[in-house]
């Protein structure tokens, strides 16, 4: 350990198998240079110490996991550790969540997930303090619009709040309007696929609020493939197909 220059090799150093003694793992906790680093290493290396086992002996795999994670808010102070480092392992495609009362617009970023294929329904999480959020509560519809990989830049700004009654018009991000009878919620022009919905179910979820929704219209343009994505806190691209389209079975 004192010998290696980098953290990469203290790291190769650490010998597999039994847990790293709490020295080690403190000195490769005070190599890293930046707070990211350390959280991840605080999060993903074995515990110094084996985790109390509670349950049957083929459960303990899986025990280390938990007793990192919960650790390492513990140890740091910040409670959205776990979500910086655990859930930001969930890779997601973009979307941006449009929603419209009145003349009053807004995009936010996020993402989404299907919930029930007939009739067809996705969820999505808002936090409570977003002006998206309440206007989808006002409005009682959203709209969902995949991003296409050279939409990167609409991401990173509808990521922040932005100033006046049209957040579409501030940002200069060229809205798309739903068909009749799609709830009425605006979407992002150009965008890979485009879901509009209404709102059937919302609750109180942790932090955030929970819509379900039902989707009433939508638009695909069958050209762009390459999808955006999020995972590690980074943007991605969506990398290589490894399968021939499936002709039958799991619908999507
Ligand atoms: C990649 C990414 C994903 C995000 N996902 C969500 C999300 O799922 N739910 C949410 O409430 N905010 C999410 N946000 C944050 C909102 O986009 C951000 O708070 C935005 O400023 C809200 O804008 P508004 O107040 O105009 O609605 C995300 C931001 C980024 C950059």
């Amino acid at each position: 350990m004192a010998e290696a220059a980098t953290l990469g090799e203290a790291l190769e150093a650490v010998p597999t198998g039994p847990p790293p003694q709490p020295a080690i793992t403190a000195a490769l906790i005070a190599m890293a240079e930046t707070r990211s680093a350390k959280l991840d290493l605080i999060c993903h290396l074995p515990p110094a110490f084996p985790a109390p086992r509670a349950g049957p002996a083929e459960l303990s795999d899986h025990s280390t996991i938990p007793a990192n994670l919960a650790r390492m808010a513990e140890n740091t102070g910040d409670r959205y550790a776990v979500a910086r480092t655990a859930l930001a392992r969930i890779p997601h495609g973009v979307a941006i969540i449009g929603a419209a009362d009145g003349t009053e617009r807004s995009c936010a970023t996020g993402t989404a997930m299907y919930v029930s294929f007939v009739p067809p329904m996705v969820a999505i999480a808002e936090h409570p303090g977003s002006r998206t959020c309440k206007l989808v509560q006002r409005s009682g519809a959203f709209s969902v619009s995949f991003l296409h990989a050279s939409q990167q830049d609409i991401a990173e700004r509808a990521g922040k709040s932005a100033e006046g009654p049209d957040k579409f018009a501030t940002l200069r991000i060229k809205p798309l309007e739903a068909p009749p009878d799609a709830g009425g919620a605006p979407a992002v022009a150009d965008s890979m696929a485009v879901l509009w919905c209404v709102v059937r179910d919302s609750r109180e979820t942790g932090d955030h609020v929970l819509f379900t929704g039902e989707v009433r219209a939508h638009q695909i343009d069958p050209a762009k493939i390459d999808a955006l994505l999020r995972f590690r806190r980074r943007y991605a691209h969506i990398g290589h197909i490894t399968s021939e389209e499936s002709p039958e079975g799991y619908p999507t």
